[in-house]
């Protein structure tokens, strides 16, 4: 199905399943240990051997030689994957070789995999290989190489004329932020179980059991680097503890699980080691922004800068921290660019809400220092600044854009002082503890990417769902299974999703925040054709026929749906497919998030005391996942603000706190209680949904808001992120 219009009206819209608070189905399943994760699909394929994962202890140099013996002679080892043995291995969504070859690229590159009966001997066995390294040196040091780094290609974007607009601004702000190398640090770790048989024309089948986002990708991926067709691989995820962009691409384990495999001629598991993770796959890369919003005395910004830094290895990309700044603040003069340095860190790429995430830490806290220069209410400044087409391009309006709405409900819940005044920084005292409030918008993309589905009427009248969706924790099952049972006027009950098989349709995927939106239009166009083809089965013009309460009704005349599936079941596969409306229509999400801290006068540290975020994202499919999302988004960009930051030895290369004890990420009492609202909206453009990524939205200006009321508790403005204690001393 094409869609290229705004949506009208659809059965969607009686929202009798769509839009109610359901609790995720796969949740009992998680809670009760039953979800199978990859590693624990002991199932799936007789004898499998564990496989460990020797990283490389260089960062940037060759192999010279590899001595296997005495890890091949080790108790239960049956095989040993060495790089020299294999060419390097790279898709095109890689930017390190994930296996193969002598050179090293990184730190903890892949370099060998031990099989054995037990992880233990694995283990044990990885640890007698004995490795004879030619180092060299490397590129290390963001901050260093980040004054002589190059624009990356095709990035800058420039209309009007900012420099002739900066020198003749009347109020201006310009300022530095920084923000670190972060990790996704998803709870499941990456994981593989490969096995590989023949077909029956006799040519060689590989399977993953895996735990990945993106599953028609990472098919593609597999068949490439191993040198097969497509049709001689599948990949199987149907649950993941957790991905973020981390499980977005190919990782090693994949590769190395069906190299072992194959070389065995056993199945073999493998999972990432948590110590190996942080260096072997992929991160959030630091930045560097420069940012310059010259304005008028009455707020109105005429001239915004925005250019960004980060570093990647060879052939890496950007982090695209400048993306919101093209489109969030109306103004007639704007340059943005990224700038590149190549390093020998481990690669950088997607982590939640690449580019928006750390691009708003620095332009949120940008405005924030803009509207005390200007003497102006911070919420103000924003509304005051709003564009309802893209500024960019004139022509083109946002689908829906209330951001104003979502200040300004935002500032009235939170008790924002009334006329704006800010509380003088540093100038609110409880005891010991500084106490401050911040505000800063929200904004990330919404992405349109074309998604399949199939659906099965089964006789008796239960309804099976079948796409290679992922459910990376977000609730893709349930937000599916309303789709359907809402297209086919079933109780929720009566549907079953079954998700993450590469034999399946090809989904959008786990990413960018697009999978909700996207994946259920894909059922929603699937159930379509299923409509039509029930109303012909059971004799009615599909052209004038309703699905509700387990019928099929047309005129005055009514059927139970089963009767449509009365002498077999009825296959349905569609998908939605979209032409230009991301173009005509810039579409994008919205939010004001408003933060009260408390810093301790004595020793620095900052306390959260509450959070608000009020979002617009279009039609929201289930309030409680959604509100999920977005609280832990809320809960990863006080992470960014306040402790994970990925600590770079700039001498051997590599992040040196490579786990969950040294690499901080927020528990439970670093978190207060947070209040998400959703705006009442639709947006018909999005897709027959009439609804939008809502996953990453909730992290993008967060850190911002948090960071901006510590500045109002201490007047200490910190723009070198994360703001731990010692930042304010
Ligand atoms: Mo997200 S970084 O696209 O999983």
């Amino acid at each position: 199905m094409k869609f290229d219009n705004p949506a009208g009206k659809n059965p969607i819209d009686r929202m009798k399943v769509v839009g109610k608070a359901y609790n995720r189905i796969d949740g009992p399943l998680k809670t009760t240990g039953q979800a199978p994760y990859a590693y624990e699909r002991h199932d799936v394929a007789e004898g499998q051997l564990y496989g460990y994962i020797l990283g490389s202890a260089i960062a940037k140099g060759r192999i010279k030689s590899m001595d296997l013996t005495d890890a091949q002679n080790a108790p239960g080892v049956k095989g040993v994957v060495s790089t020299l043995d294999h060419d390097p291995m790279k898709s095109n969504f890689n930017t390190a070789s994930l296996f193969g070859g002598p050179q090293i690229q990184h730190y903890h590159q892949a370099i060998a995999m031990v099989m054995a009966e037990t992880f233990e001997q694995a283990r044990a066995a990885a640890a007698l290989i004995r490795v004879d390294y030619a180092r060299e040196d490397g590129r290390f040091d963001l901050e260093a190489l980040a004054p002589s780094a190059p624009p990356a290609d095709g990035k800058e974007v420039s209309y009007g004329d900012f420099d002739a607009a900066w020198a003749s601004a009347p109020v201006k702000h310009e300022a530095r932020y920084t923000t670190p190398a972060e990790s996704h640090s998803m709870m499941e770790p990456h994981a593989t179980i490969a096995a590989w048989k023949k077909t029956d024309d006799g040519r060689d089948h590989v399977t993953i059991w895996t735990s990945n986002q993106m599953i028609q990708w990472n098919k593609m991926a597999l068949a490439g680097v191993l040198g097969i067709e497509q049709d001689q691989v599948r990949v199987d995820s149907p649950f993941l503890g957790g991905g973020f962009g981390s499980k977005l691409f190919l990782r090693a384990d994949a590769v190395v699980a069906a190299l072992g495999a194959k070389q065995v001629g056993q199945p073999v598991k493998v999972m990432l080691q948590r110590p190996l993770i942080f260096n072997n796959t992929t991160h959030r890369a630091a930045t560097i922004q420069s940012i310059s919003l010259g304005a008028e005395k009455d707020g109105k910004l005429t001239a915004i800068r925005h250019i960004s830094t980060n570093g990647n290895l060879p052939g890496g990309d950007t982090e695209g921290s400048t993306a919101q700044t093209q489109f969030l603040y109306a103004s007639p003069n704007r340059y943005t660019n990224l700038h590149l340095a190549e390093m020998d860190l481990p690669e950088a790429n997607a982590m939640r809400a690449p580019g928006e995430a750390p691009g708003m830490m620095a332009l949120e806290m940008a405005m924030d220092e803009l509207a005390e220069t200007l003497d102006m209410c911070p919420v103000k400044l924003r509304v005051i600044n709003d564009t309802q087409v893209d500024p960019t391009k004139p022509s083109r309006p946002f689908s829906e854009r209330h951001l104003v709405e979502c200040l300004q409900q935002g500032a009235a819940k939170f008790g924002w002082p009334e006329g704006g005044k800010y509380p003088k920084p540093g100038g609110k005292r409880d005891g010991e503890w500084l106490t401050g409030i911040g505000m800063a918008a929200g904004f990330r993309d919404n992405l349109l990417m074309k998604s399949a589905a199939r659906v099965r009427l089964k006789p008796g009248g239960r309804l099976v769902v079948e796409t290679d969706m992922t459910d990376i924790g977000t609730g893709s099952y349930t937000i599916l299974a309303q789709t359907a049972a809402e297209m086919m006027g079933l109780p929720l009950e009566a549907v079953e999703v079954t998700l993450g098989d590469s034999d399946f349709p090809a989904s959008a995927g786990s990413g960018g925040q697009w999978g909700a939106n996207n994946s259920t239009a894909g059922v929603y166009a699937a159930c379509v054709k299923l409509r039509e083809m029930a109303a012909d089965k059971v004799g009615f013009n599909a052209a004038d026929v309703d699905f509700d309460e387990g019928e099929i009704r047309s005129g005055g005349n009514a059927v139970a749906l089963s009767d449509a599936a009365a002498d077999g079941e009825l296959v349905a596969e569609d998908g939605i497919e979209y032409g230009d409306i991301g173009e005509r229509y810039k579409q994008s999400t919205f939010a004001g998030h408003f933060v009260e801290v408390a810093v301790n006068a004595y020793t620095g540290e900052s306390r959260i005391k509450r959070m608000l975020a009020v979002c617009s994202a279009g039609r929201i499919l289930n309030p409680k996942s959604a509100r999920s999302q977005v609280i832990g988004a809320m809960t990863m960009g006080a992470g960014a603000a306040l402790m994970e930051d990925m600590a770079v030895d700039t001498r051997f290369g590599f992040f040196v706190n490579h786990d969950l004890a040294g690499y901080e990420v927020p528990v439970h009492l670093d978190i207060p209680h947070q209040e998400v609202v959703f705006l009442d909206e639709v947006d018909e453009k999005s897709s027959p949904m009439k609804a939008k990524g809502v996953g990453e939205l909730g992290l993008c200006g967060v850190g911002a808001a948090i960071a901006n009321a510590i500045y109002n508790a201490t007047g200490v403005r910190v723009r070198d992120y994360p703001i731990t204690l010692d930042k304010h001393l």
